[in-house]
């Protein structure tokens, strides 16, 4: 068996899956709210019982993304002259026999779904919390189901792009969700600048 390589800690680990989990819970009980769905409301116990969950869902995905936040602030905000070259190949995901350029722990891609979810998911959570707490003002209420939509939208599409990204498309990147680690080889291929820091 090749070296491993630890690109994500038990913690982190962890974190990540109270990220997806909270998310998939709040986007099944929001699509239940915004279309009046039966079975989920159902599901839920009822429309009040999905509420006082969905809300509560809330603060767990709010503290677990101010922490992924966090996490991941310093590798993804970072851009230089590879992640243009990225950019204009695509990722290599176009072309048959790509010349990818080398990435750090995170390539241009992942970069962007950060700054999407940075975006997006503070607006959601955010307005989410502005819906709870001042009900009685008409102002806030308009902008933030305005905001909240579109946020929900946005992330709608941008998670399974991730997920299925992080799984079936990418072979041995799920595994960084339950072990932590990838293999020498592999990290060397899609993250080489990373590699170096780390194991040079
Ligand atoms: C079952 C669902 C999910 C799976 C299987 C999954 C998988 C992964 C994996 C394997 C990584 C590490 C990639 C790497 O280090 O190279 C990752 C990173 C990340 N995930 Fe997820 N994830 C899921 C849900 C989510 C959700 C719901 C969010 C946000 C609301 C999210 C946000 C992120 C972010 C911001 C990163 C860092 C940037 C990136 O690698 O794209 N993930 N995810």
């Amino acid at each position: 068996m090749s070296e491993m390589v630890r690109k994500a800690s038990i913690f982190e680990i962890f974190n990540h899956w109270v990220l997806a989990i909270s998310c998939i819970l709040l986007a099944l009980s929001g699509y239940g709210f915004l279309f009046k769905i039966e079975l989920i409301i159902n599901l839920f116990g009822g429309a009040n019982m999905m509420k006082e969950i969905h809300n509560y869902i809330g603060i767990v995905f709010a503290i677990s993304l101010f922490l992924s936040i966090f996490n991941w602030l310093k590798d993804a905000l970072s851009f230089d002259k590879d992640d243009i070259n990225w950019i204009a190949c695509a990722g290599g995901y176009l072309s048959k026999n790509p010349k990818v350029p080398p990435m750090g722990k995170l390539n241009t891609g992942q970069k962007f779904f950060y700054i999407a979810i940075l975006v997006f998911g503070t607006a959601i959570t955010v307005t989410g919390f502005i819906l709870w707490l001042f009900p009685e003002n008409k102002t806030y209420i308009l902008w933030s189901h305005l905001i909240h939509n579109i946020s929900f939208v946005v992330i709608m599409i941008a998670v399974p792009v991730h997920i299925y990204l992080a799984t079936v498309a990418n072979p041995g990147t799920f595994r960084i969700m339950v072990y932590g680690t990838v293999p020498y080889k592999w990290a060397e291929k899609r993250h080489s600048k990373w590699i170096r820091e780390v194991q040079p």
